[in-house]
């Protein structure tokens, strides 16, 4: 069974600046290394979902640029269906600028530029894609009125809804927790939704209580290289991640979300096997540098088990 999954979400071309650490206010450093790859969250989550062998669909939108005919040629290529993503006039491809230090880590600065212009009409526009789908996909580097819409037309329709509430926001919005169905924040965005300090498994848990409290189902808190805390009601557990040496940590929490949904029964029947897989995946692209260039296959993820 092939799931059907759709993201409602952002494309950005990275710009990765490669550096020892960062730089101190008022110090001028060198960098080791530059370079450009294809990211955005969104569409981090759309080549995972698909490269993992789910049939992937994309609402967004890119600017009239060569930036945005790369990102579509690069979804294309990745056999992600690119038809409900808009072209705008106005507005510029998506950036992201990646401080990339020596361990792996980064801090990114993002300019919106046309993932702003997602609308809600855009997403009513292309709701046979949400409808036909097993599972649809948000993020927060795209507007919330777009998310909600897509939200809302799953909802009418049993699609499951997957929110990743990325980057973290302090701004809780109730209305779409009660869309969601499956929420994967990492501790800060867990933090920040739910005012409670992700500290140990009881704050853990706490975080997850006030989430069923709004309606949703399956709580993932993804905790790097610890791997994830998983909660339905009445049950939790932690899933370890494999234990690697981290390159780039770009997009690693997009391939697990990603992969997740291309693994995971729309009844959660599998869910910790489903959590295992996007493990997997995400253990192999902290490996790579770039986000799409690092981003695993079926048959890679299969591979590493
Ligand atoms: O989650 C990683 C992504 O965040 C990068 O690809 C970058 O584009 C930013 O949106
Ligand atoms: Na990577």
């Amino acid at each position: 069974m092939t799931n059907k999954v759709t993201i409602v979400g952002s494309i950005n071309v990275d710009r990765i600046l490669q550096i020892d650490q960062l730089p101190q206010s008022g110090e001028t450093i060198r960098m080791q290394d530059f370079s450009i790859a294809a990211g955005g969250k969104g569409a981090n989550q759309a080549v995972a979902a698909a490269r993992s062998g789910a049939q992937t669909s994309f609402i967004g939108a890119v600017g009239q640029d060569l930036d945005g005919q790369m990102m579509l040629n690069k979804l294309r290529d990745n056999q992600v269906n690119t038809n409900a993503i808009e072209v705008m006039n106005s507005s510029a491809t998506g950036q992201a600028y990646i401080l990339l230090q020596a361990t792996g880590q980064n801090s990114i600065i993002i300019s919106a530029g046309a993932n702003a212009d997602v609308s809600a009409d855009q997403v009513k526009a292309n709701q046979a894609l949400i409808i036909q789908a097993d599972f649809v996909m948000a993020q927060f580097e795209t507007p919330l009125a777009a998310t909600i819409q897509a939200f809302e037309i799953a909802q009418a329709n049993r699609t499951i809804t997957i929110l990743n509430p990325a980057p973290a926001t302090a701004a809780l919005s109730e209305e779409l927790l009660q869309l969601t169905d499956i929420i994967v924040p990492n501790e800060t965005e867990a933090a920040n939704l739910t005012g409670i300090e992700i500290t140990n498994e009881t704050s853990m848990r706490a975080a997850a209580d006030k989430f069923f409290a709004l309606g949703v189902k399956v709580v993932i808190i993804t905790l790097g290289s610890r791997g994830v805390f998983m909660a339905r009601a009445g049950f939790d557990k932690i899933i370890p991640a494999v234990t690697v040496t981290a390159v780039d940590t770009t997009a690693a929490g997009d391939t697990f979300i990603g992969s997740l949904a291309s693994e995971l029964h729309a009844d959660f029947s599998n869910l910790e096997a489903a959590i295992v897989y996007a493990n997997r995946a995400s253990a192999l692209t902290v490996q790579k540098l770039g986000a799409f260039p690092s981003i695993p296959t079926r048959a890679e993820v299969v591979a590493s088990i």
